[in-house]
């Protein structure tokens, strides 16, 4: 392949995205418009990569400066201080363009869906076709702003004309220009040089070299764009919100060629840090976020919040849960509708079922809390059951104390544990209890109102209630 330097045009202001920042640095779901060009055009390994900054071009230098994507390119500035036109922005690249010859790959930074499998199929398609000039065309049906490919009755290039100098039978043309080209850079400079911006909106028209070239006899192609959603531009929040949905859908069709399964994925969202193991199963209604990493063998059965967890290998997360910042160990069961609260470190094997609330609470392998439980500043030792109702009373109204559970305790259900309290391994608290003072390893605690059985009472209370009816 041919020696490629790329220029990417960055001056515009960007005046309808509504801020005021350089446009080529507003964030898409995953990083600046301008990294996903660099990032783009690192597989061709441009020799040289030209950024044309011009409207708050100190932003965009110093954003460029510390950018990762920068990484790897010779990037070089060059500035355009009024934008005149996509013409007038490539001509302000040439001095830096001075001493290379080879291809010159021109594109744009408000582009950024663009993958490198599909640039660099188009540079081979130029060299194959040892055109001077290709463009990047696409089908777009009328009406819309793009410029027009015109061709002549044997479909010869003839020119690219802008949707506002085209007359109403030009403006049917549905195949439109990207805004992409390769160009042999001995045609391109002189081709620039001699611009006129003599047209509807007095710019200087970049695309007016291809009818240059096209006059002077050289072979120009256009390449056509198999899927013409990689031409979006971003001009507007719409157009950005369309762009994020865009790759919203890609980042799960990723997931889903490594063998992530997804029930309904139309009807989940995950943050772009968010990494799913293959063999994973999420459900409907599912929103990852964050730095959530999934393993495999997970199952999310639907309608769930994950943010910032570690969910390990074979986890089960049931239906309705919301878990944040915390981990999950392996072969763990979550649900239905529990509330996994930050701090919360599940064990191996461990059981939260429904309506089960943790806070900052360690749960040792194969600990169980199955139903209505709260949970918060505690340790649980391994293979203890906590029985239904449960509290940890952590909370006095001012400071929050701790709770210490040992391993294969019993905890009788709907007992109130008050922090700071302790309970030893193998310790039996029976139903019902409020526990205020530590209990020692393998005893009973037992804190509740002794009963009392009277004899025959319900029956006499029933005679008398029945007498009085008569
Ligand atoms: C351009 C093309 C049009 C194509 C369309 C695809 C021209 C004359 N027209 O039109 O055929 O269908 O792109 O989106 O080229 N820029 C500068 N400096 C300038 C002007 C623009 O750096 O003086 C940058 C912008 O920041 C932007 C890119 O060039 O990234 C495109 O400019 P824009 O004004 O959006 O071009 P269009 O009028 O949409
Ligand atoms: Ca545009």
């Amino acid at each position: 392949m041919d020696t490629i330097c790329c220029i990417i045009l960055a001056a515009g202001a960007g005046k309808r995205m509504g801020g005021d920042l350089p446009k080529a640095v507003t964030q898409t779901r995953e990083k600046a418009l301008i990294d996903h060009l660099l990032d783009a055009v690192a597989p061709l390994k441009p020799s040289r990569t030209i950024v044309v900054a011009g409207h708050k071009q100190e932003v965009l230098k110093s954003y460029l400066a510390t950018s990762a994507s920068s990484k790897g390119h010779a990037l070089e500035i060059a500035i355009q201080d009024q934008q005149l036109g996509t013409g007038h922005a490539v001509k302000c690249a040439l001095p830096a363009l001075e001493g290379f010859t080879g291809t010159v790959l021109i594109t744009y930074a408000d582009h950024p869906l663009f993958t490198g499998e599909t640039l660099k199929l188009f540079t081979q398609y130029h060299s194959f076709k040892k055109a001077t000039l290709t463009m990047l065309s696409f089908k777009a049906p009328p009406p819309n702003g793009y410029g027009k490919v015109l061709r002549d009755d044997k479909g010869h290039i003839l020119r690219i004309t802008e949707a506002k100098d085209c007359n109403p039978e030009e403006a049917l043309v549905s195949e439109v220009n990207s805004g992409f080209y390769a160009v042999d850079s001995a045609f391109l400079k002189p081709a620039v040089e001699a611009l006129t911006n003599n047209n509807a909106q007095g710019e200087y028209y970049l695309t007016d070299i291809v009818e240059k070239a096209c006059k002077e006899g050289q072979t120009v192609a256009a390449f056509p764009l198999a899927d013409a959603t990689e031409a979006a531009g971003v001009n507007t929040p719409y157009e950005l919100s369309l762009v994020n949905d865009v790759l919203a859908q890609r980042h799960i069709k990723r997931l889903q060629r490594e063998g992530v399964s997804f029930v309904d994925p139309k009807s989940c969202f995950l943050d772009p840090s968010v990494t799913i193991a293959p063999g994973a199963q999420v459900g409907p209604n599912v929103q990852l976020r964050g730095s959530t990493t999934i393993g495999s063998g997970v199952i999310i059965e639907g309608t769930a919040i994950i943010k910032d967890a570690t969910i390990a290998e074979n986890v089960i997360i049931k239906l309705g849960c919301h878990v944040e910042s915390s981990t999950i160990a392996r072969e763990a069961s979550v649900g239905p509708f529990a509330h996994v609260r930050p701090g919360s470190k599940i064990g191996e094997q461990c059981r939260i079922g429904n309506f089960v609330e943790t806070k900052n609470a360690t749960l040792h392998d194969g600990a169980k809390a199955s139903h209505l439980t709260y949970l918060g500043d505690c340790i649980v030792g391994q293979n203890t059951n906590i029985g239904a109702g449960t509290i940890t009373c952590n909370y006095d109204g001012y400071n929050k104390a701790q709770t210490t559970i040992g391993k294969d305790v019993f905890i009788g259900s709907n007992s109130a544990l008050v922090a700071p309290i302790t309970v030893g391994d193998r310790a039996l608290i029976a139903a019902g209890s409020v526990i205020t003072r530590d209990v020692p390893a393998e005893a009973l605690g037992l804190g509740r109102a002794r009963q009392e059985n009277k004899e025959n009472w319900a029956k006499e209370r029933r005679r008398g209630l029945e007498k009085g009816r008569k």
